[in-house]
């Protein structure tokens, strides 16, 4: 694996180093804490959820007395019981925190039941009696397009004449196409420890990539205001969007509890429980119709997208808003209608993961593009090529903005020489030509990932910063970190505003108290923006020893330097200690806190147009495959990737999130499968059904390669780019690689679907699907 080093001149100190994760050394040594090792405070009581066991039904009555009489159980809890908003719907008020009347899917929260140990909670959550009256349950989006069952009305974009390109065009193809959801199987599950302390006030701890939205959701539950409510995470097991909005469900549980008990307490959901009750990537069925010419341009294209977003809205809207906005992916799209449909299912209600509904939408078109080169037989990388936004034509989305930092044809130059693919191709083809049974396919595909929040609102960040009396930092700010190495970045940056070693730096906790109504750590922006915060904060209090330092040296503020730990002006030098002792002894003072808001962005929702992202994030990956045309068993052989990062922070943390990045959208397109039965049961709930990938799945030949001399276009914090998500999206190169395995002149179009299972893959090779 190649990381260029950044030249000397470029960055100093921290900065671009490939320093390793700040918990590092406690997550080997097992020594890291989590929610559910923090000490447990006296009196602590476990919870335990009672979920409903049928998919739509009316409650007619709940007998929980032998729940109460269990050995250990100190109280139990019902929507009734909940003071305040019985609500933890991040958008729309749909979303109870306990079930009153109607229960809308299988494991949905009904009640909850605090004891004195977690198993005495769990065991008797299930001595409930519920006597449902059962009605209708939709439980795939096809019928819930069908009976208009959506969880918020329809939206279309147009742009162009598409009915009239598509009438024009010379070719046509329609096609149906499925994609599978995906748990984000966290490997820390949905936890929260709500604490009561003093005069109504309450601490909750809480796996969350958004404390702020604990507090406030905590706060309207059991009615107090958000000022008397603290949310605490330093650390996240996982969590792939999972803990975004849903997370605030366990913690309004864990709160209402210790509300109404009085005693702190404690809700950990087991892994089955978690899968069932909790929120997953939305599953989508698209159609569409696409007319090209003879050299594989698009010329006009409609597609019509129906989501499977569950029982309720969460984030379903931005998620599909998302969809469609990336059903472009890197391609030139000028004359398009895309309908898409929000369903609303007797499933559980599906959230935020990697990529946010980009996945679905780049998924759609990517297999557009695959069907085109099939029908005019040319290798489907010069389709690709042939759809790609221009630099200075054909380079307007068809939201309207303009893309300004496309570099995707270079990266396919880059990538089709490195990987040597055009040889590769032909040796596959002389490889299949002489064998029946094992077939090879390869494929590459872009990526092209709009970076921002498309709610403007949300993308602000604020920071604060601490300088202490022996010279060390303490560094808070509004993100959270769940493993994606946000906090190493952050005080990368800060080291570097001060030039002081990075150990000096002290990397605290999110927490509601120290940094107010911060977003969600999601939308890949948690660098570009508390980076940016924290380095505006540190900035206020240099500037401020910059002061001290000119008074003290008698000299101006302009011939002071920062550096190595130190502080110069020509010949005379003092330790940065010194300094901030001198400034504390002066009475200067050494906090501050920064704010950031990301500039350009605007966004019209009623029209679909304006100006949704900061910029783009662009990859391209290679991935060769070998496919067992008799089982479906497929092996992926070599994956060369090329991703885009600007000018990154931390080369090392960049390259860990490609890579699992890649690996987690391989599992999503390939062995990841949810499936429900017809009672809305889900029955893959666990690891023995279903499938994450595991190291030995990695291709033995795995070659990432950050992209070099692309500084980011926009003034981002040191001209980096966000890495979170886009390269999960690389996956549908693996995807691609098994269809162009199994495709052949029988079946030149092989209706696969994701994910591409064993059995997904015989059904394809067979022409048959068991819908
Ligand atoms: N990486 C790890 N190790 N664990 C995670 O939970 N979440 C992903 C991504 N990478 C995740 C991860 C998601 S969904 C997002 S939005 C980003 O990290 C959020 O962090 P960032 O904004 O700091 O990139
Ligand atoms: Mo990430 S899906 O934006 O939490």
């Amino acid at each position: 694996m190649a990381v260029s080093a950044k030249s000397a001149a470029q960055r100093d100190a921290a900065l671009g180093a490939s320093l390793p994760h700040d918990s590092a050394h406690l997550h080997v040594s097992g020594r890291a804490s989590y929610t559910d090792d923090l000490p447990e405070p006296r009196d602590l009581l476990h919870v335990a959820v009672g979920m409903s066991t049928v998919a739509h039904a009316k409650i007619r009555a709940i007998d929980l007395s032998d729940v109460l009489a269990a050995a250990g159980v100190v109280d139990v809890c019902l929507a009734a019981d909940i003071p305040g908003s019985n609500n933890y719907g991040p958008i729309v008020a749909d979303d109870p925190i306990l079930a009153a009347a109607l229960v809308q899917y299988v494991g949905q929260p009904v009640f909850a039941v605090a004891a004195t140990s977690v198993g005495a909670a769990r065991k008797a959550a299930k001595l409930v009696k519920i006597h449902y009256q059962e009605l209708e349950a939709i439980l795939d989006p096809l019928t819930a397009v069908d009976k208009a069952s959506f969880v918020l009305p329809s939206e279309t974009l147009l742009r162009g004449d598409p009915d009239a390109a598509l009438k024009a065009a010379p070719h046509r193809a329609t096609r149906r196409v499925f994609v599978g959801g995906q748990d984000q199987f966290y490997l820390e599950g949905q936890i929260a420890m709500a604490i009561p302390e003093d005069d109504g006030c309450m601490r909750v701890y809480s796996s969350t990539q958004q404390p702020d939205e604990i507090q406030s959701l905590v706060a309207r539950a059991i009615q107090r205001p958000a000022s008397d409510i603290t949310a605490v995470c330093r650390r996240m097991g996982g969590a792939f969007g999972g803990k975004e909005s849903q997370a605030a469900l366990i913690a309004c549980i864990a709160a209402l509890l210790a509300d109404k008990t009085g005693k702190p307490c404690k809700l950990r959901l087991d892994r089955d429980d978690d899968m069932i009750m909790t929120g997953k990537r939305h599953d989508f069925v698209i159609d569409y119709d696409v007319g090209f010419d003879d050299t594989g341009r698009i010329l006009g294209i409609d597609f019509e997208l129906a989501a499977r977003c569950g029982m309720s809205a969460d984030l379903s809207g931005p998620v599909n808003d998302r969809a469609m906005f990336s059903c472009d992916n890197a391609y030139f799209l000028e004359n398009v209608r895309i309908l898409s449909h929000r369903c609303k299912t007797n499933t559980v209600s599906n959230t935020a993961f990697r990529g946010f509904g980009g996945p679905q939408g780049m998924f759609a078109i990517e297999y557009v593009i695959e069907d085109i080169a099939r029908r005019l037989r040319m290798d489907p990388l010069h389709a690709r090529r042939r759809n790609f936004y221009g630099t200075t034509e054909r380079n307007v989305t068809h939201y309207l903005q303009p893309v300004e930092d496309n570099i995707i044809d270079e990266m396919f130059d880059q990538l089709t020489a490195s990987s040597d693919y055009e040889a590769r191709r032909r040796e596959i083809q002389a490889f299949n030509a002489g064998s029946a049974i094992l077939k090879r396919g390869i494929a590459i595909t872009p990526v092209k990932f709009g970076i921002s929040f498309t709610s403007t609102q949300l993308n602000q960040a604020g920071a604060l910063v601490h300088v202490y009396k022996d010279g060390t930092v303490q560094l808070n700010h509004g993100g959270t970190e769940m493993g994606q190495g946000l906090y190493i970045k952050i005080a990368q940056v800060v080291a570097d505003e001060f030039q002081i070693d990075i150990e000096r730096i002290r990397i605290m906790a999110a927490d509601t108290s120290k940094i107010p109504n911060a977003s969600a750590t999601a939308a890949s922006s948690g660098a570009d923006m508390n980076g940016m915060a924290a380095k505006r904060a540190a900035a206020k209090i240099r500037a401020r020893l910059t002061e001290v330092a000119a008074q003290h040296f008698a000299t101006t503020e302009a011939e002071i330097e920062f550096k190595n730990n130190r502080v110069c002006a020509g010949e005379q030098e003092l330790t940065f200690t010194e300094l901030v002792q001198l400034a504390w002894a002066d009475r200067v003072s050494l906090s501050a806190t920064g704010f950031y808001k990301t500039p350009t962005i605007n966004y019209d929702r009623e029209t679909f147009s304006g100006r949704p992202f900061f910029y783009f994030a662009y990859g391209a990956a290679v991935t060769e495959v070998v496919v067992d045309i008799l089982t479906g068993e497929n092996r992926t052989l070599r994956v060369d990737i090329l991703h885009d990062c600007g000018d990154s922070i931390n080369p090392a943390i960049d390259l860990g999130q490609i890579e699992g990045g890649y690996v987690q959208g391989v599992g999503w397109l390939t062995t990841e499968e949810l499936w429900w039965n017809e009672r809305g049961e889900l029955g893959t709930h666990a690891p023995s059904t279903y499938k994450i990938p595991t190291c030995s799945d990695l291709a033995p030949d795995f070659r990432v390669q950050l992209m070099q001399g692309t500084a980011n276009t926009e003034d981002t914090i040191y001209r980096s780019k966000a890495v979170g998500e886009p390269p999960l999206m690389l996956a549908l190169s693996a995807f691609h690689a098994i269809r162009d395995a199994i495709a052949d002149s029988d079946n030149p179009l092989p209706d696969l679907r994701a994910p591409a299972t064993p059995e997904s893959i015989l059904n394809a090779l067979q022409g048959t699907t068991n819908e």
